[in-house]
């Protein structure tokens, strides 16, 4: 199968988050499966800001990204993060390669709007280099910062990790999404939703039930399945080693 594991950017500096997917990665390498492994980012991402002394502000709940913003972004997801999760793979002996969406001009973006607002350098992913990326997933186990490119490589645009990973699925026609989180699936009334689909989820984001990241995510989700890939799931670490081993855990999400 060809598998895309989306990982969010909440735990990826917990060294015993990273053991959790590598060992994940691992199993599915071992057993022949294709593996694209897409990360986000975001709290390391504030700290380097801070750090750097960047000020950025928030538009319709996304960071502006001007230039100094995108610079930062860029160096700690396609290179910091990017590394030690390529690290941790080898650590588990999986042949591992690092990339963002700028090399080999894997993922290719358009600056986009939110809700008509302008958000700065951030881009939609408009074409995805599947030859090459359907090559290396032969031999390795790819780690893909959602760093992109624009048409022209003039410029990086920043794109949403969630959106990265449904456009890479999407192209691979892949099996089996999983958008692993540090939550155990979509929660309502303290309980997990086994199944949700596009009508519930536009009902439960209106009541204010389904709010914050795991509003992109579940819309990348649905965008994903309506673009061919076959399953989708949002679970956390140990629901989505579940998964791979045949059992039920976490929420599928259908249309
Ligand atoms: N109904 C819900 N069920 C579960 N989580 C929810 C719900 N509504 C909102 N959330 C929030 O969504 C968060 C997950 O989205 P978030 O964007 O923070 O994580 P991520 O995408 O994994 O990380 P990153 O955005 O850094 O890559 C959860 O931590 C939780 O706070
Ligand atoms: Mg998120």
């Amino acid at each position: 199968m060809r598998i895309v594991l989306k990982i969010g950017g909440n735990e990826i500096d917990d060294l015993e988050f990273l053991e959790k997917v590598s060992s994940i990665v691992a199993k599915l390498r071992l057993e022949n499966h294709g593996v694209v492994l897409v990360h986000g980012g975001g709290k390391e991402i504030t700290r380097f800001l801070a750090a750097l002394g960047v000020e950025t502000n928030f538009v319709k709940g996304m960071r502006y990204t001007d230039a100094a913003t995108l610079d930062v972004v860029e160096m700690s997801l396609s290179g910091l993060i990017n590394k030690r999760l390529v690290r941790s793979l080898q650590r588990k002996n999986v042949e591992t390669i690092g990339l963002s969406g700028v090399d080999g001009t894997m993922l290719v973006a358009e600056k986009m709007l939110r809700e008509g607002e302008d958000v700065g350098l951030v881009g939609e992913v408009m074409s995805v280099n599947v030859d090459m990326l359907e090559e290396l997933m032969k031999r390795f186990a790819v780690v893909l910062s959602p760093i992109s490119t624009n048409a022209d490589s003039t410029s990086s645009l920043n794109v949403n990790a969630d959106f990265a990973a449904a456009a890479v699925a999407s192209s691979l026609k892949s099996e089996l999404t999983i958008f692993l989180s540090n939550v155990s699936g979509v929660i309502e009334n303290g309980a997990v939703l086994a199944r949700l689909n596009e009508k519930d989820f536009m009902e439960l984001k209106h009541n204010g039930v389904v709010t914050g990241g795991m509003v992109p995510k579940i819309e990348a989700a649905i965008r994903a399945i309506r673009t061919g890939v076959r399953m989708a799931f949002v679970t956390d670490a140990d629901g989505a080693m579940k998964l791979i081993s045949g059992e039920n855990a976490g929420t599928q999400v259908t249309v």
